[in-house]
């Protein structure tokens, strides 16, 4: 019988899984789970697994953190007798971390096909881990489902077969679209750290900062960070910091302050970070997820790195990339404060179909495969 083995391991794959999953809960295709373990924290992990009710995974590699290269190696090592465990007839990939790599090249090894979700995506700037990831996941998959139409050029430029590739639309959003209902609303986060005061007219801003390129030289997290609390004087700011910035902080001596308006926090959960981007006036972020997120929603995104590998959140949405000098950063909160900032629309598929699409895309592809087994070993 076909089934397909799914793989999450770090943040930015829950909200994906979790769409894609359920869009195959009815389907008589068995998809069990694999965590990696790479994101292992409360707030890291399973506020997102209950918010986003994915199933507790069959298997737990435990892998935790490492520097990039044991975690990837320690990854694969765990993942292979897994693989030969349930060997199922695909093995299912979301975005660009390390356990998408990792698990993906496992399967290719096995010659077990491997679906990528969010395929295509480039930045062209291989100094970032996830571009490496995702240029080696890509080559090595049978089945390339992608959220915008650029990923497809940029696949056939590296030689990936046309027919492989399948523009369905965005995961993300299928699960931001779902849960907007659910999200909670931005005053109640702001009450629960005991600062309501701040949002008192309703108007505040959302930072996220954990690239390494912002966050690991003291230098440059130094010069954000007196930046956003210039900004906080204008607009308060909500920041909720990732492990990996506040281990930097911490080693730093840098501790968040009580009353300032640049409101540090830990990490905050699905439904929370939802409730507070979609009333936000401005978001601050180097992340992948949120320069979608804010497209959807309507809302101005500064996005504080040199590139970004999703082009149609500046083409089509709400997205700047601003990079990080200070002065920079400073001058473009100040106009959006002024003008509003960049409207934009939502992209095409962003539709909250995207998840129905893939299923479709993959009962279709598991027929086939069928078929043309049944024909060659009689
Ligand atoms: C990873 C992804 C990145 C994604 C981000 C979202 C890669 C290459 N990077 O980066 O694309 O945007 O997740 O969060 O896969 N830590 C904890 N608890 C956890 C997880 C991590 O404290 O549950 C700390 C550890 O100190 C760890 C550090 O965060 O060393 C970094 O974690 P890691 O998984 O290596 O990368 P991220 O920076 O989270």
């Amino acid at each position: 019988m076909d089934s397909i083995l799914a793989i999450v391991g770090a943040r930015p794959n829950f909200m994906k899984i979790a769409s894609v999953l359920g869009a195959l809960r009815g389907v008589d295709v068995p998809t069990p789970l694999v965590h990696t373990g790479q994101h292992y924290d409360e707030t890291m992990r399973d506020t997102f697994f209950q918010q986003l009710g994915i199933p507790e995974p069959d298997v737990d590699l435990e892998v935790g953190s490492a520097s990039h290269t044991v975690q990837t190696a320690e990854i694969m090592i765990r993942f292979e007798p897994v693989l030969e465990r349930f060997a199922p007839s695909a093995v299912l990939v979301v975005g660009d971390v390390n356990s998408t790599m990792a698990c993906a090249l496992v399967a290719a090894k096995k010659q077990v096909p491997v679906i990528h979700v969010e395929a295509g995506l480039r930045s062209r700037d291989r100094s970032m881990p996830e571009e490496i990831n995702r240029v080696v996941t890509d080559q090595v998959s049978e089945l390339l489902f992608t959220t915008e139409r650029a990923a497809r050029e940029n696949l056939i430029q590296e030689g990936v077969a046309d027919e492989k590739i399948h523009f369905v639309g965005n995961v993300m959003i299928d699960s931001l679209l779902r849960n907007a209902e659910r999200s909670v609303p931005f005053r109640s986060s702001f009450e629960r750290f005991g600062r309501l005061q701040l949002v008192e007219d309703g108007k505040y801003g959302v930072v996220t900062l954990h690239r390494p390129s912002n966050v690991d030289e003291p230098r440059v997290l130094t010069a954000l960070l007196e930046c956003l609390e210039r900004v906080a004087k204008r607009i308060p700011l909500i920041f909720p910091v990732h492990p990996r910035t506040s281990a930097r902080l911490a080693a730093m001596g840098r501790t968040p302050s009580n009353d300032s308006p640049l409101l540090m926090v830990p990490p905050l959960g699905y439904l929370e970070m939802a409730g507070l981007m979609k009333h936000a006036a401005v978001v601050l972020t180097d992340s992948g997820g949120m320069q979608e997120e804010t497209t959807a929603l309507g809302v101005p995104c500064l996005t504080l790195r040199e590139n970004t590998e999703r082009p149609i959140t500046v083409t089509e949405g709400t997205n700047t990339v601003v990079g990080s000098d200070p002065d920079r950063i400073e001058h473009e909160v100040a106009a959006i404060l002024t003008t509003g900032g960049k409207q934009g629309k939502c992209p095409e598929f962003w539709d909250g179909k995207a998840s129905e699409r893939i299923r479709d895309v993959l009962l279709r592809w598991l027929r086939l495969r069928g078929a043309i087994e049944e024909k060659v070993h009689g």
